[in-house]
């Protein structure tokens, strides 16, 4: 038996494609188990960049069994337009198997979501504009729509009805012209065409999969800051990326997950608004900014760049039990000539190293940072950690303390060849 889960250590964006990617090779599931199509993993296959938003990394391979768990909220037509993208790559038809208990995002919640962003104004979260929250907050109010009623469409329409009548409260709140029940319905008739056959028991199949050996891979999605409850509230996504969630999102035990890998990038980075004590808004964010080519792959926004948190990443270990760590990306440090962890936060007098009790604190502390000697070195030819200059390997020892867990793997590129085993 083989269950692991990987997880974002930061605000997402770590990296977690390249790693779940590098991971695959020995896996026989790949499963999703949170979160929707707001998520965007690159990766590189046969040298060619993919991009996947709501598909596990797994269906990139033609021996691996890709799921969509019950956690996720599934807008169908994304679904079937990333299909189509890899059938255009070549890579084909992967083996998919969707929860029947997943939640469909309507065309409303990605209008409410839209709407809701321009009511809050300055306030606003930043979200991705898909529809994540409203279908989420759906579910939570059992008025959601879930994939199981695309198989029967009498029933789909009798739920829409409910909803749609539930909803006119807020399209009325929102100035949102209600939609149209036959128009919705029929729309989704049309993907019901092309899904139903994808649908199943994946709560049974995985669990079958564990007990029979398979090794099974949980691909987390956003990160450890962005969960809902133990991320930067409000300013985080409506689901569970923490590895708590791995469980609830595919109706596995924690007693199956025997690895829980932390993915953290060397640095860190954000989307979206909300607070991030180490963000550089000068020359070093702007570097790791060009350099780490920051850039949204699901909006195409400019991340917001700034040192390694050893705050965030502690908290994260803890709040995941991580058994280890992948650090990515830490070809992108090379330009300078010296580093900087953040290894507390400093407000009111008072030094936290730990996650402060209130989210003011951390709004508004002032990062303390230890500096390390830079390398200036390209790494991005280096295959083995003894070929990895003292300073960096001095830097990936220190973040090992300060985690209290060990890196595994570490990522000097793109490509699945710049990765080394520590
Ligand atoms: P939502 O998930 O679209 O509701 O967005 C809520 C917050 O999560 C926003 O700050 C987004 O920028 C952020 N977010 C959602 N998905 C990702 C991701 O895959 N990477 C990084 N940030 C994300």
């Amino acid at each position: 038996m083989a269950g692991i889960i990987v997880i974002g250590a930061q605000w997402g964006d770590e990296g977690k494609g390249k790693v779940t990617d590098w991971l695959a090779n020995e896996m026989d599931f790949v499963v999703r188990y949170q979160g929707g199509h707001n998520a965007g993993h690159t990766v590189v296959h046969d040298g060619k960049e993919l991009r996947l938003h709501l598909l596990p990394s797994g269906v990139l391979y033609s021996n691996i069994t890709s799921v969509i768990g019950n956690g996720l909220v599934v807008d169908p037509k994304a679904l079937l337009d990333e299909l189509s993208d890899l059938e255009r790559a070549g890579v084909g038809r992967p083996k998919l198997v969707l929860s029947s208990n997943a939640h469909l995002i309507m065309p409303y919640h990605k209008m409410i979501d839209e709407a809701t962003e321009v009511r809050l104004g300055k306030a606003k979260i930043g979200t991705t504009g898909r529809g994540i929250g409203p279908a989420y907050a759906d579910k939570a109010a059992r008025i959601g729509l879930r994939v199981q009623d695309l198989l029967d469409m009498k029933i789909f329409r009798e739920k829409l009805a409910t909803a749609l009548d539930r909803k006119r409260a807020d399209f009325d709140f929102y100035e949102i012209e209600e939609p149209g029940l036959d128009e919705i319905a029929d729309e989704y008739a049309a993907y019901a065409d092309k899904i139903n056959g994808m649908i199943g028991d994946t709560e049974h199949l995985l669990n079958w999969a564990l007990k029979e050996g398979k090794n099974v891979l949980f691909e987390g999605a956003q990160g450890t800051m962005l969960d809902l409850d133990h991320g930067t509230y409000p300013f985080v996504t409506s689901s569970s990326p923490t590895a708590g969630g791995a469980c609830v999102g595919t109706g596995v035990s924690p007693l199956r997950i025997d690895r829980i890998i932390g993915i953290a990038k060397a640095y860190t980075t954000r989307v979206g608004y909300g607070p991030f004590p180490t963000e550089d808004t000068g020359e070093s964010g702007e570097t790791l900014q060009c350099v780490g080519a920051e850039f949204g792959t699901t909006t195409g926004r400019t991340r917001r760049c700034g040192w390694l948190d050893g705050v965030v990443l502690k908290y994260a270990v803890e709040i995941n039990g991580m058994t280890e760590i992948a650090l990515t990306k830490l070809d992108v440090l090379s330009p300078f000539s010296t580093v900087r962890i953040c290894v507390g936060y400093e407000f009111g007098g008072e030094v936290f190293d730990h996650m402060p009790p209130h989210q003011t604190i951390f709004h508004k502390c002032t990062p303390v940072y230890e500096e390390l000697s830079g390398w200036q070195v390209d790494l991005g030819g280096i295959t083995k950690y003894s070929g990895l200059p003292e300073a960096t390997r001095r830097y990936v020892e220190r973040i090992e303390e300060i985690a209290g867990v060990p890196i595994n793997l570490i990522s000097v590129g793109p490509s699945r060849t710049q990765t080394i085993i520590k």
